[in-house]
């Protein structure tokens, strides 16, 4: 949508048939794109989606932006950006641009997705250009968007830096130039590692002042107060969604392919992963009988605020760890319509303790207080309210 602002013509082109058909019927399926905002575009015929990757051979420019997960031994799974790279390069016309915007370890493009390249690629076209360009999206944020949040742009070699520059400069306010894609490749897994590890700093600190009695986002507030050398990180149910929890383990896996490790990205990541056994600790310790049977309330069950997208949901470790110690679990999400092959709650009574999660908007907090149900806040919101403790 920030190219056909920007008066390109746009194809987004899916492998989804029925992401396809959404797509043109209007309907968007991001959070943070209206409808309305999509159907004008293809109103206006400047946007149409596709699942024919024949409709890029006059692309100027194609980017490729697919998933890129880990696999079942949480490591780098690229297939979908191989097959992307492979379906493309037949399609692509002499003189297009091809950018990777896929998060993926150093080296992706120049040694992943070009050699594809070159070996699928029609026969005649003399000159292709290549850059990488990671995604920076934050969903649901109401400041930070594709346009105003600088973007990292790097070519292969300078003709195709030099093109790339100017397509990110014609969607975004902001182009910052990076030497080389290994290099940008590198910073975006810096940026979503930084993150993980101070989560993880804030996770583990939690656990140190918990039982002391000190609370914990007090003291983040008050170190906050340092106006350099300090950021604030909130602890919370884990980390999740398709970023944060997946991204370092990239890192992990490009440091382990090179014969060296990464143990404070190692660390960080199981003290996330394993940061629900202590909030359900603390929540259990709230029930007021400590029932070995309890009924528990799981308040917000997406990765983070304001989203229904519950992929890599630190919830999820939540629910099931409640369940194997044996206690009765429910949940309530107001952007969450289906969770785990299981709906959402209508009953608020009879609960033990309520476990807020993800402060989602439209939750029953005011509901819960008044039936006098302990709640535990992992998200530092209702800190200091009546019935409420903060994690
Ligand atoms: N969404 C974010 O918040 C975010 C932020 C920063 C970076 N990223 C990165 O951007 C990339 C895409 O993430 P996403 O969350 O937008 O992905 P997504 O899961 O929303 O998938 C995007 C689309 O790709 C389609 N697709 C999958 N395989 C395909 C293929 N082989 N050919 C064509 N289409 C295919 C899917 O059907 C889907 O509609 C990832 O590398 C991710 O790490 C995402």
């Amino acid at each position: 949508m920030a190219a056909v602002e920007s008066g390109w013509q746009v194809v987004g082109l899916d492998n989804s048939t029925a992401r396809v058909e959404e797509l043109n019927s209007g309907h968007s399926p991001v959070e943070d794109i209206s409808s309305e905002t999509l159907s004008n575009a293809l109103k206006s015929g400047s946007y149409r989606a596709s699942s024919n990757y024949e409709d890029i051979s006059n692309a100027d420019v194609v980017t490729i932006c697919v998933p890129t997960p880990l696999d079942d031994k949480k490591e780098p799974d690229l297939t979908a950006l191989r097959s992307a790279t492979i379906s493309s390069a037949p399609y692509l016309k002499n003189g297009a641009l091809l950018v990777s915007e896929s998060t993926s370890y150093p080296g992706t493009l120049r040694t992943g997705v070009i050699p594809l390249i070159e070996k699928n690629r029609p026969m005649g076209t003399t000159q292709l250009f290549f850059a990488t360009a990671p995604e920076r999206v934050n969903p649901g944020d109401q400041v930070w968007n594709q346009k105003n949040t600088p973007r990292l742009v790097s070519g292969i070699d300078k003709d195709s830096h030099d093109k790339a520059m100017d397509f990110y400069r014609s969607i975004c306010d902001e182009v910052v130039p990076v030497e080389t894609p290994e290099i940008a490749e590198a910073a975006k897994l810096l940026e979503n590692t930084f993150r993980l590890v101070n989560i993880g700093l804030i996770n583990e600190f939690t656990k140190l002042c918990g039982p002391a009695g000190i609370d914990v986002n007090k003291v983040v507030t008050a170190a906050s107060s340092k106006p350099y050398g300090f950021m604030p990180f909130r602890p919370g149910v884990g980390v999740g969604g398709h970023c944060i929890p997946v991204d370092p383990l990239y890192l992990t896996w490009w440091a382990n392919q090179n014969n060296l490790s990464s143990p404070m990205v190692e660390l960080a990541e199981k003290t996330n992963t394993e940061m629900h056994k202590y909030v359900a600790d603390r929540a259990l310790k709230l029930t007021r009988s400590n029932k070995q049977k309890a009924r528990v309330l799981l308040l917000g069950v997406a990765y983070k605020a304001g989203v229904s997208d519950i992929r890599e949901t630190p919830v999820s470790h939540l629910r099931q760890h409640l369940i194997d110690l044996g206690h009765l679990v429910e949940w309530i999400d107001p952007l969450v319509p289906i969770w785990e092959d299981t709906k959402p709650t209508n009953e608020l009574k009879g609960f033990d303790i309520a476990i807020l999660a993800v402060n989602q908007p439209g939750l029953p907090i005011a509901d819960l207080q008044r039936i006098g149900t302990p709640i535990l806040d992992c998200t530092n919101s209702f800190s200091g309210q009546n019935g409420i403790q903060t994690l």
